[in-house]
């Protein structure tokens, strides 16, 4: 009993020193990740072979990452599919803000491993003159190497065409790598049976930097707990129970938190300079800006009800421009998870739980209608 435990104790310690010697990784966003390992002989020589991993699944059209702290002068590495149920690997040489175009100085070669595995694009790659290129060089041995990353979400490339056309990036980033943390002993594939991926960063020298996707985790889950749970309840609470000052308050909170959901999110776009273009990113702004006039049409609602008893304009106003524009917040979550590409699961569980606070709120409204029809007697004093 205590003998198999001092050896399971023994074989983890033995495995921890094993898998130290791995390879550096950094991941922009969620499942996109790069790696660097280098031999101890290369970096001993400040020459020879390195590994590079490009990983990301197959909803990205293709991904990208190189050194350097621009695109300009750059040697970038570009995987896309090619069209065969394999990746292709093309090397290039970044000249500006244009289409990098295909470096045959770099030496690269696909290994084993590489492919499409569970929809999931891997490219190990081994690089025989990666220490220099036509725009720079940088020591295999340094503790701080500037790269760069960018990817484009979409159809596949599909071409074996080292120098194949590629769109412009959805967002980019940039990172400093301590190789001598993702030192090897053996010059040989270091991706090589490694079926498992993990999505941490590490060997990352730049420690101080907010990882963007922390930033963008909590955007989403605060713009997701506001728009699914807290706006519907508290749009409930009023036919309900009829406190306006209850609701108010509590709708005034999840408009605060949902300006600070705003803000991680353009946090978050700031990072990695991700490209305003996109339907959630405009449709987002507008439905938040917009929800500024509902407190003030509750407030106009409010008073206008202490006088008259009854609803008018800004009541309606109030009631349908609020509903539009929860079911827009909410519609713009699902395009939110899309373009994270969020795993199914998070997507389930946010479809059912909008869909039953969409009947929860139906039928709590529904409730107060006919509430308010037997206090009316029937029918509705109009002004
Ligand atoms: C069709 C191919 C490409 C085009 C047309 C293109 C174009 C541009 C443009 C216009 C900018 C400046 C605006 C912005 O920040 O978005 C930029 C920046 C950037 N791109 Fe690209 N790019 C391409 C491919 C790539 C690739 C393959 C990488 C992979 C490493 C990359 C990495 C970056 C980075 C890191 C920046 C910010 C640093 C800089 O300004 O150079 N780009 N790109
Ligand atoms: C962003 C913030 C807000 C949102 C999203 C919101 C949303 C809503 C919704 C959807 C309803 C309709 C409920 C139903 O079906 O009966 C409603 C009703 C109401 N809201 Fe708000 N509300 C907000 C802020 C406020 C504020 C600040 C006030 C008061 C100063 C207020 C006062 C009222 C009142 C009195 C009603 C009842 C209207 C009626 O039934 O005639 N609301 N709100
Ligand atoms: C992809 O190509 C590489 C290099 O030729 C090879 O080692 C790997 O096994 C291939 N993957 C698949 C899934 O065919």
């Amino acid at each position: 009993m205590s003998i198999s435990l001092l050896a399971a104790v023994f074989s983890a310690l033995a495995f921890s020193t094993v898998t130290s010697a791995e390879p550096v990784q950094y991941c922009p966003i969620q499942d996109v990740c790069y790696q660097v390992a280098v031999p101890s002989g290369s970096a001993d020589a400040n020459g020879g072979n390195i590994y590079l991993q490009l990983r990301a699944p197959t909803s990205y059209s293709w991904v990208g990452f190189g050194t350097g702290e621009q695109m300009a002068d750059s040697n970038i590495f570009v995987v896309y599919q090619d069209g065969a149920g394999n990746v292709t690997i093309s090397p290039r040489t970044g000249t500006g803000h244009i289409m990098p175009r295909y470096n045959a100085i770099a030496q690269v070669e696909l290994q084993e491993g590489s492919g499409i595995v569970d929809d999931v694009m891997i490219a190990n790659v081994r690089c025989g003159n990666c220490g220099a290129w036509p725009g720079g060089s940088m020591s295999l041995a340094s503790e701080a190497v500037d790269y760069i990353a960018a990817w484009k979400a979409g159809d596949a490339v599909g071409s074996t065409d080292l120098d194949a056309a590629i769109r412009y990036h959805d967002a980019h980033d940039q990172w400093r790598f301590d190789l001598t943390q993702g030192t090897i002993t053996d010059d040989a594939n270091p991706y090589v049976g490694v079926s498992q991926f993990d999505n941490n960063n590490r060997g990352v020298s730049e420690g101080s930097f907010a990882d963007p996707r922390t930033l963008i985790y909590g955007h989403g889950i605060i713009m997701a707990v506001v728009m699914v749970l807290l706006y519907p309840i508290g749009s409930s609470l009023m036919p309900l129970f009829g406190k306006w000052l209850f609701h108010a308050s509590w709708q005034f909170l999840a408009f605060l938190l949902m300006w600070a959901g705003f803000g991680l999110g353009f946090v978050a776009s700031q990072r990695i300079k991700l490209d305003f273009n996109s339907t959630h990113t405009i449709l987002g702004t507008v439905v938040v800006c917009l929800m500024v006039l509902q407190p003030v049409f509750g407030w106009l609602h409010h008073r206008n009800f202490l006088k008259n008893e009854s609803r008018g304009l800004a009541s309606y106003a109030h009631i349908w421009y609020g509903r539009a524009l929860l079911i827009m917040g909410v519609v713009n979550g699902g395009l939110g998870l899309q373009l994270a590409d969020a795993p199914r699961k998070f997507v389930i569980v946010y479809s059912v739980l909008a869909g039953v606070m969409f009947l929860v709120y139906v039928a709590a409204s529904a409730y107060g209608e006919y509430r308010r029809r037997l206090a009316t007697g029937g029918y509705e004093r109009k002004r």
